[in-house]
């Protein structure tokens, strides 16, 4: 096969011709991901050690010690750590005593990705003023520019928090350890971050949020299944082959939709402070057998192909991918898939006492939503 027309040219955005204006906008998201670095007033640098913080790099603590808190603290994490957050003060004010409130305003970054999107619609169902932050995002916030950070934190006392493009990057240690500080300075009572499963720089990351903020719930994923759907695996789908560097090994693939289940509730309600949510799928699966269930529910010759994992960072190099974004994807199939994930987790039942959806259950849904038919240009 051809690799550079097919996973390096879907890689890239240039093959995908319109279909769901939803999953346009994923897409392009995700292509926006992959070009910031190049287009961008951020530029390479930021992806290296000479990222510019525009603001006080060493904010006061001292704030996070003394707020009061007014709900007991004394969750002990699955790793049976007891998080340190003994906060007993009764008399203290919070739009988080109890359950949020009407009164409660919740910060969402990236709100406009997989999961951002889903958990604003859920707190918005539950009553929650939400505040939709991204680069596009009716409130503007980037990484990469810190001076956005805390006018979008401003009133906020909640917050859900994903990093773009993934905490395993080397600049994701400092961005999250001045976020979080500011957001422990400023009014937010409960922190959800999103990490990845088995990503050694994710787990510093919820390390920095864990020992910063007073009240913090960590989901750390796995694969999400909307990748088929919704990010870069979408377009080779719907030409017809899956070319990765995957291999065997298999991965519980999870819902976005319980990724925000789980993260909405940690917000809305208390209870789920001080835990480390590991979410997964309720069963493994190779990308093949991923994409074969894709194919039977589509009803297409859609195919899997192991491709060298050589071949396939050339392949993206070869269609001007940062070097970055290169390095984290092979770091993501050499390191992440190499069979330390290879095993469901209990997250969803721990934090919402249900099952997790199927992976099935997700083809099934997306299937009827016509998202993997074929290209008209691919069908003549
Ligand atoms: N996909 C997976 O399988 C998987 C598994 C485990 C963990 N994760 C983690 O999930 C996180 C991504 O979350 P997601 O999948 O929900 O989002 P996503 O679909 O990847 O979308 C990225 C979101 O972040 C925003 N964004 C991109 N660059 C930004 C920047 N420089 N500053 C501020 N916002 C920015 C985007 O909006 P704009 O373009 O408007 O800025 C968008 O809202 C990453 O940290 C990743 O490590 C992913």
């Amino acid at each position: 096969m051809d690799f550079n027309t097919t996973a390096g040219a879907a890689a890239s955005g240039t093959r995908f011709e319109g279909g769901d204006p939803r999953v346009d906008r994923r897409l392009a998201t995700w292509v926006n991901t992959l070009t910031a670095p190049v287009n961008t007033s951020a530029t390479a640098s930021s992806y290296g050690p000479s990222m510019q913080l525009t603001a006080d790099p060493k904010p006061n603590l001292e704030p996070i010690a003394r707020r009061p808190m007014s709900n007991v603290n004394n969750n002990v994490n699955n790793n049976g750590n007891n998080n340190g957050n003994t906060d007993t003060n009764p008399n203290a004010s919070s739009r988080t005593s109890g359950n949020a409130n009407a009164n409660s305003v919740a910060l969402v970054v990236g709100a406009t990705g997989k999961t951002g999107r889903r958990v604003v619609e859920r707190l918005r169902a539950r009553g929650i003023e939400t505040r939709e932050a991204s680069r596009s995002g009716s409130t503007r916030f980037d990484w990469n520019d810190r001076g956005t950070w805390a006018p979008a934190l401003e009133g906020a006392n909640l917050a859900y928090v994903t990093y773009s493009p993934d905490l395993a990057v080397p600049e994701a240690v400092p961005a999250i350890r001045a976020f979080a500080r500011l957001a422990a300075e400023r009014e937010i009572e409960r922190l959800v971050l999103l990490s990845g499963r088995g990503e050694e720089e994710a787990q510093r990351c919820e390390e920095i949020v864990r020992e910063t903020n007073p009240r913090w719930t960590i989901v750390r994923a796995s694969w999400f299944s909307q990748n088929f759907s919704e990010a870069f695996l979408l377009e080779p789908l719907r030409h017809g082959v899956l070319a990765l560097p995957a291999g065997e090994i298999p991965e519980p693939f999870v819902d976005a939709n319980d990724i925000a289940d789980v993260a909405s509730r940690a917000l809305a309600e208390e209870g789920h402070e001080g835990e480390i949510y590991e979410v997964t799928g309720p069963r493994l699966l190779t990308f093949a057998q991923a994409t074969q269930e894709i194919a039977a529910a589509t009803k297409r010759d859609i195919r899997y192909e192991q491709v060298p994992v050589d071949v396939f960072v050339e392949g993206m190099r070869g269609h001007g991918i940062p070097s970055e974004i290169v390095s984290l994807t092979r770091y993501l199939f050499e390191t992440v898939l190499d069979g330390r994930n290879a095993q469901t987790a209990d997250g969803v039942r721990r934090a919402l006492g249900r099952a997790p959806r199927d992976f099935s259950e997700y083809v099934r849904n997306t299937a009827s939503t016509g998202v993997w038919a074929e290209p008209a240009s691919a069908a003549v």
